[in-house]
């Protein structure tokens, strides 16, 4: 608990590599996660070679700890490996639709999470790329993905540079229901995010993006709609392309 509670991104990574021992007991702890029928419906792809990374980095927006951090892992849905084992003993599978894209998504992110509890209870850091589903397809070129293996996150890991203040957290009580869903008034949602808006981050990320206020900053800024869309379209087109079939 002591670990988790402690929690916080890492950016700025010492030179210092990750031995081939630590690294394999990281992935394994993140296998042994639970998943779905334990179909074991991903990948993992370890990225070490600094000529890779800087290949994958501009697909991550140049964020710098892709530079930087000596391990990054791509964690993948892969029916790819499943469908020849079906193919080889003659069946089929359909598991190219929604429902198996998010359990296997859901899959990959318990085994992602399991690699950084283990990693931080180990001294390390680690850092969750989210622009890995923005350029799943052009990342998939690189890293050699065949059809039906998808991006769906990807951490940099590595030995903390610059630790810093942990983030702020909305309330317990804002995100817990017991027994029943009970929906916000107005009131209520103002006093909830009220502490996140008074914070000096975000006044200053306010008038740094010339916006009012911190919701716009977010939905105007951060994740603005056409980003959204773009994005959106971008990996549907990609699945769609992969033979996933959404009806
Ligand atoms: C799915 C996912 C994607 C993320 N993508 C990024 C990212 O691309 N770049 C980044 O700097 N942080 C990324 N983060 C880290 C979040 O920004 C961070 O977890 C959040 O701000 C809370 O801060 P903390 O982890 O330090 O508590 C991501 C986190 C998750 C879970």
């Amino acid at each position: 608990m002591k670990v988790l509670l402690a929690h916080r991104s890492i950016r700025k990574y010492q030179s210092k590599s990750i031995s081939d021992e630590l690294l394999h007991e990281l992935l394994e702890c993140g296998i042994r996660s639970s998943n779905t029928g334990n179909m074991q419906l991903y990948s993992i792809i370890v990225t070490r070679d600094q000529k890779r990374k800087e290949l994958i980095a501009p697909l991550h927006f140049n964020q710098q700890m892709v530079h930087e951090a000596p391990v990054i892992l791509t964690i993948c849905f892969d029916i790819n490996r499943f469908m020849k084992w079906c193919r080889i003993n003659d069946t089929k599978t359909d598991f190219k639709s929604l429902l198996w894209l998010l359990n296997g998504a859901i899959d990959s992110s318990i085994l992602t999470q399991n690699i950084c509890v283990a990693a931080e209870n180990m001294g390390l850091g680690i850092c969750y790329l989210g622009t890995t589903l923005y350029n799943a397809s052009e990342i998939s070129k690189i890293l050699c993905l065949p059809n039906g293996v998808i991006p769906i996150t990807a951490i940099t890991i590595g030995y903390p540079e610059i630790v810093p203040d942990q983030t702020d957290r909305l309330q317990l009580s804002a995100v817990v229901h017991y027994e029943e869903y009970c929906d916000y008034s107005d009131a209520e949602i103002s006093e909830i995010y009220s502490s996140k808006e008074r914070l000096e981050s975000s006044i200053s990320f306010v008038k740094e993006n010339g916006k009012e206020n911190l919701a716009q900053v977010y939905s105007e800024v951060r994740y603005k709609a056409s980003d959204n869309s773009y994005f959106s379209s971008k990996l549907l087109k990609m699945l769609i392309e992969q033979g996933f079939n959404f009806e």
